[in-house]
């Protein structure tokens, strides 16, 4: 299998050299926007060079990974899916805009391609898949950050909250997964990934809780339906490369590309 990967930061460089380890991976062509990333880590893989422009290789590629931002995800997604390649995406808040989620599935559909969501950055997601066969009454993310994770957030600017000074935790938002995403758009790619797997953007709910003692980001998702209850608690290692960023997602990519190149299917 051939790869691109566009994005080489915390994940998409952690990616890239478990790929090169991977026998069934022939190929990894990496892309970056910041000056020289990609070439240097080219330079210390065996598979891997760096391109220009993710389109130069849809031809001689199998599958894209997404790794970049949610911009990104939004100019790659469609133009990778209507070549018919395959493409896993990390920056999964892109997916909340309804008009952009229905027109690349139905793209993707008509071209044969896929889209891969990996679980990402929280555990949960295979009960509530199996979960969301039946009817689902609640599911609700409570996410608890450290002050790191959202210093310089937008949102926390704008409503006057200085992070650093909170003495205690604080709840900072509380409301649906679409407004989650839209107002913290580097920070709850999960609340995404639930809201796809569960009950939608508009009734999945979610809490953003900054605690000041917590050096990481841990996830409470909560489900309740037809199928019984559930609670799901992930506490998450920072990656030492990005605070924003849990060292699960990574390995939640690793693992996804692992399940994609061996054709391995267990626990789905
Ligand atoms: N699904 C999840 O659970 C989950 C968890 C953590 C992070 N993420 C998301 O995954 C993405 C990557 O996370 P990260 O921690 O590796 O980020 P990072 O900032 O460490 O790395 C991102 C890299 O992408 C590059 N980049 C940005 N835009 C680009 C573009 N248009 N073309 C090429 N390169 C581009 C940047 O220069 C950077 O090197 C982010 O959007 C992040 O929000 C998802």
């Amino acid at each position: 299998m051939r790869i691109t990967i566009v994005g080489c930061g915390s994940i998409g460089s952690k990616l890239a050299m478990a790929a090169d380890e991977m026998e069934e991976v022939k190929s990894i062509y990496l892309i970056d926007s910041r000056e020289g990333l990609a070439a240097e880590l080219a330079s210390k893989l065996n598979k891997a060079v760096e391109v220009e422009d993710v389109e130069e290789e849809l031809y001689h590629c199998d599958l894209v990974v997404e790794a970049a931002s949610q911009e990104a995800a939004r100019t790659i997604i469609p133009k990778v899916v209507a070549r018919g390649v395959d493409i896993m995406v990390m920056s999964v808040g892109a997916l909340v805009d309804d008009a952009f989620r229905e027109s690349v599935a139905s793209k993707a559909k008509s071209c044969e391609s896929r889209i891969f969501i990996p679980s990402g950055a929280v555990c949960g997601t295979d009960g509530l898949r199996s979960s969301s066969v039946g009817e689902l009454e609640d599911v609700e993310l409570i996410t608890t950050k450290g002050p790191k994770s959202l210093t310089g957030v937008d949102y926390m600017i704008e409503k006057g909250i200085d992070v650093n000074s909170l003495s205690e935790p604080t709840v900072v938002f509380s409301g649906t997964a679409r407004e989650a995403v839209s107002l913290f758009p580097r920070n709850i790619n999960v609340a995404a990934t639930v809201s796809l797997l569960g009950m939608g953007f508009d009734k999945t709910k979610v809490t953003i809780v900054v605690d000041p003692a917590s050096k990481s980001n841990s996830h409470e998702l909560r489900i309740k339906g037809e199928f019984g209850e559930m609670t799901c608690h992930t506490y998450n290692v920072p990656s030492p490369d990005n605070p924003k960023t849990s060292y699960l997602a990574a390995m939640s990519a690793i693992s996804a590309l692992k399940r994609i190149v061996r054709n391995e299917w267990i626990g789905i």
